[in-house]
């Protein structure tokens, strides 16, 4: 590191300790490496400091600060990124953002059905926050315990609910934003119709970070479910998984909150690697699909309906086999089949993720055609698709042939990637469904959205952060 560079840092640790205080400033390596390495291990940086405010003040003060010294910022919330989006670089020469010490719920409203948050409550307080006023915030992710709310909203995460309730971006009503400039953009209003101008709050939904530091939020709440059914079902196909699906939105789309694919080699991955996973089915399966329905209805007979379109199912050779959940304790062993897929592959060895999504009717195809690309590619290859089929969002992720070198196999990614992504193409889809773009995803940006599309983007970012210090090298090229 220049001398320079150096000294502008000491100096501005000094004015960042004298803004945030002791407790808002680590500066030792031993303390600051772990906020440096990303969810996946992809990413190992190194952080000139982790700074943490207590409140909206402080960060405005240590935006301000960072912009008149030049020095650049990677905003973090829970660290669970799949892209390497909250990871700064290795040369110790970004400050890494932390929203961890701003997790205050301000306020629950159960009328206007709103929950206005600090950017740092994670999505699993948040939902409890929730759940506590009788209300439901319809956003789950495998990530939840971890993952914060500002993160959440500058990433515009998916999951589960998506069928049901949209994106991230779909339950914000209102932002509170630090802009790169260091001023405060108070936008955090809770109107379900506010037709005035561009609509800022959506424009840092899916910045991640790039323009400015949520450090605030309304969301929109949903009624809390009375009743709700869930089921994990055999399945002999993707196409039949498919119309299992047609078939659930026939009887009842309002009462579909989850659709879930998984294949059998994924879940053979979750009951070896996770301690007391269990499939509740007689045989292991080659495809199977999760299930959920619940409606805020009283009286609806959603366990009977479940029944009902499951057993027609069987009959026409569509489902092989099925369970129902018969209690929560129940419903939360199925839940954990799914969400354990991550962390599953992650012990089984080196995986390249595709967070791709296509036409819904076309998730087969994908199937199919991405399972046939990869294995020509590179013989020997685990390909593990699962996620979020009614979103027609499949997590197409490759797991290491056996007995190749992690390494080896993690350089490939590249080149496996475009074999997904080829497909995608063609089927009309999308190379980044939820997990949003990162730093390992912007070399795709150009291929992708190139033209007046990335331009505009380009254009936005150089008028927001015209220093380039808001998370640098991440969503675009
Ligand atoms: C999930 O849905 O569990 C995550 O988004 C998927 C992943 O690990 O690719
Ligand atoms: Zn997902």
């Amino acid at each position: 590191m220049p001398d320079t560079h150096a000294s502008t840092l000491e100096t501005l640790m000094t004015a960042i300790r004298k803004a945030v205080g002791d407790r808002g400033l680590l500066t030792d390596p031993n303390d600051t490496d772990p906020y440096a390495e990303d969810w996946r291990r992809l990413y190992r940086g190194h952080a000139a400091a982790v700074v943490r405010p207590a409140d909206t003040q402080e960060l405005a003060a240590v935006v301000r600060l960072c912009g008149e010294a030049g020095v650049s910022i990677v905003p973090q919330g829970g660290n669970t990124s799949m892209v390497g989006g909250a990871t700064p670089n290795a040369n110790r020469t970004q400050i890494i953002l932390s929203l961890a010490r701003m997790n205050h719920v301000m306020q629950i409203d159960p009328v206007d059905m709103t929950l206005t948050l600090q950017a740092g409550v994670t999505l699993k307080a948040a939902q409890v926050a929730a759940a506590d006023a009788g209300c439901l915030l319809p956003l789950s992710i495998s990530s939840e315990g971890s993952a914060q709310i500002g993160g959440v909203l500058a990433t515009n995460a998916g999951g589960n609910n998506t069928v049901r309730y949209g994106n991230a971006r779909d339950l914000v009503l209102g932002l509170e934003v630090v802009l790169p400039d260091g001023e405060i953009w108070n936008g955090m209003r809770r109107l379900r119709k506010d037709n005035t101008g561009y609509c800022l709050r959506q424009l840092f939904c899916g910045s991640e970070g790039t323009l400015g530091i949520i450090t605030a939020a309304v969301l929109k709440l949903a009624p809390q479910p009375r009743e709700m059914a869930v089921a994990l079902c055999a399945m002999p196909s993707p196409e039949a998984a498919l119309d299992l699906f047609s078939r659930f939105q026939a009887h009842d789309a309002a009462a579909v909150q989850a659709f879930e694919y998984m294949s059998g080699p994924g879940m053979g991955f979750v009951t070896a690697h996770i301690p007391g996973a269990h499939v509740p089915l007689a045989e292991p399966a080659a495809h199977y699909v999760l299930v959920e329905l619940a409606t805020p209805r009283p009286n609806a007979g959603l366990r009977a309906a479940m029944e009902q379109v499951l057993e027609q199912a069987l009959e026409d050779g569509v489902v092989t086999d099925a369970a129902i959940a018969e209690s929560e304790a129940q419903r939360a062993a199925i839940w954990r089949l799914r969400e354990e897929h991550s962390e599953a592959q992650k012990r089984e060895g080196a995986s390249v993720k595709n967070d791709v999504s296509v036409p819904v009717s076309k998730v087969p195809e994908l199937i199919r055609r991405a399972t046939m690309a990869c294995e020509t590619l590179m013989p020997g290859i685990r390909p593990v698709p699962f996620g979020h089929m009614g979103d027609g969002n499949i997590h197409f992720n490759l797991e290491q042939p056996i007995g190749a070198d992690p390494t080896w196999f993690l350089a490939q990614d590249h080149a496996i990637m475009d074999a997904v992504n080829e497909v995608v193409r063609d089927l009309d889809g999308s190379f980044s469904a939820e997990h949003g773009i990162g730093q390992l995803k912007p070399y795709m940006m150009e291929d992708w959205r190139g033209g007046a599309e990335l331009a505009t983007m380009q254009r936005i970012k150089a008028a927001l952060d015209p220093k380039g210090i808001m998370n640098p090298g991440k969503v675009l090229p």
